[in-house]
């Protein structure tokens, strides 16, 4: 894996080993690699006017150092972070430039190659040391970036994997692979606890494949463990994540070129899984709670038909109109679960919907909330963070759509329109969530697989764990 160090010399001053990174003003497509007599190589790069430079195109610039560095096969870089002068970046703390340099280097240096069986021949970059006296400031952004990073690649190598491997149970195993060392307490809950608990809306889901159904907890209580059943004064901030390991579509199947990545489907729960170790991991004082609810919507003679009728954890009935609906039934129980926390806030996390590909396009998350300030709080943390997000309404006139001849609510629209899709699966949402709590839900399926433009590899992006973390930090 890629090492981030640190040196007090200067550029001239380090070993010939090290490739000197320079950044020009020209344009972003000039890169030049020069090789002096005395055996010290440059490797220049335009940033374009660094006036010009603002947080996007920083965190691209980052990224294309280390597809840079990868293409000329360069294996050790340093940097002189001095020799840059963005003033667009000056409302930025010094933590946040550091954090931003290294998550993003590690992010763009990330492949999955779990199921590659030849080692490729290519020379690996194994390090950048940035030079120069560093701030404790710089130093502590510096590490939080690489933890932030780090559990964001490990999260993506959970989500790349293939649903045949990542099934709900070895899910729950990788949220406890995932949480050790941490002082977070990892559950797995199976389709008896499940049953007892009268999830029928989760198990509805996963009721057509022979792999079990599970819910998974995570807590973690930097604040104080609540004693005994009250949790007064240490509510925490709930965190659920849709945790569908393959999404074949159900019985109303998915159409073939697009079920190839519904291995994918679990991202939301990667992503609060990875937010959560991270939080344990930087030793924030907050009160945090995962929820992961996980199943497989396979095809078989025993999957959940259209047309059926579950009763949820609620006690509301569900009719399903479509059993690729799937993502909001399963996060349905998961909400209703959440009330034994009495959560300060919920955010909830879920590649639920094409229809947010839509709305937004493939570079920002949809989030949907009553919460105007939570609104706000999130895409300007969006924006800070780099996982970008952009608000939908969830006006109560969206609410008459999913009102039943049947049962309580249906999974989708009873007149089976298109229209306004993303907002429907927020609206099913909030006939599940706890009474006056604040929540967000986030629908993630535009940043679900990565596009060229991100300069990172393909598949997971990660996303939207830095947001999270961001939003724990201040929460
Ligand atoms: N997992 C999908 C949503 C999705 C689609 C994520 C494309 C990422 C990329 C979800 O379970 C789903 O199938 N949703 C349906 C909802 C519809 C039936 C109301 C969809 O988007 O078509
Ligand atoms: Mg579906
Ligand atoms: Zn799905």
């Amino acid at each position: 894996m890629l090492k981030i160090t640190t040196s007090k010399k200067s550029l001239a001053e380090l070993p010939a080993k090290y490739c000197r990174f320079v950044l020009t003003e020209e344009a972003p497509s000039v890169h030049r690699f020069v090789e002096t007599v005395s055996g010290v190589t440059e490797y220049r790069m335009g940033a374009g006017k660094w006036a010009t430079v603002d947080a996007r195109v920083f965190r691209t610039l980052v990224r294309s150092i280390v597809q840079a560095a990868k293409s000329h096969q360069i294996e050790a870089l340093a940097i002189d972070i001095s020799q840059l002068n963005f003033p667009k970046l000056e409302q930025y703390s010094e933590a946040w430039l550091y954090s931003t340099l290294a998550e993003n280097l590690l992010l763009a240096d990330y492949e999955f190659i779990t199921f590659k069986t030849k080692k490729e021949s290519k020379k690996k970059l194994s390090e950048i040391v940035f030079v120069g006296s560093l701030s404790k400031e710089a130093e502590s952004g510096l590490k939080r970036g690489q933890v932030v990073g780090q559990y964001t690649n490990e999260a993506r190598n959970i989500a790349n994997t293939p649903g045949g491997h990542m099934t709900p149970t070895a899910l729950g195993n990788a949220a406890k692979d995932l949480m050790k060392g941490l002082k977070v307490t990892t559950t797995v809950l199976g389709e008896k606890e499940l049953k007892k608990l009268k999830m029928g809306a989760l198990l509805a889901v996963g009721q057509g494949t022979k792999s079990e159904t599970k819910f998974i907890i995570a807590e973690y209580w930097g604040a104080g463990k609540p004693v005994g059943k009250t949790v007064k004064g240490k509510e925490p901030i709930v965190l659920i994540g849709k945790g569908v390991t393959y999404d074949t579509g159900g019985l109303n199947v998915k159409p073939s070129g697009s079920m190839h990545d519904m291995h994918l489907d679990m991202s939301g729960g990667s992503s609060v899984l990875a937010a959560i170790a991270i939080a344990a991991k930087l030793g924030l004082k907050k009160n945090i709670v995962v929820l992961v609810p996980s199943a497989e919507n396979a095809i078989s003679d025993d999957a959940m038909r259209a047309g059926d009728i579950v009763t949820s954890m609620s006690g509301k009935t569900v009719e399903v109109l479509h059993t690729d609906a799937e993502g909001r039934m399963i996060l349905a129980d998961a909400l209703t679960y959440s009330e034994r926390y009495s959560p300060k806030v919920i955010l909830d996390v879920a590649t639920l919907t094409g229809a947010a590909l839509s709305a937004l396009g493939q570079f920002a998350s949809a989030i949907m909330t009553k919460d105007e300030a939570l609104s706000q709080t999130l895409t300007k943390l969006g924006e800070v963070s780099g996982d970008l997000v952009w608000p939908l309404p969830l006006w109560d006139e969206y609410k008459a759509s999913l009102k039943s001849h049947r049962a309580d609510v249906s999974n989708i629209a009873t007149n089976f329109s298109r229209f306004g899709g993303c907002i429907e699966g927020g609206t099913f949402l909030s006939f599940f969530v706890p009474k006056n709590v604040s929540w967000a839900h986030i629908d993630m399926a535009p940043r679900m697989d990565s596009i060229p433009s991100d300069k990172l590899a393909k598949g997971s992006t990660g996303e939207p764990i830095r947001l999270l973390v961001a939003f724990l930090e201040q929460a």
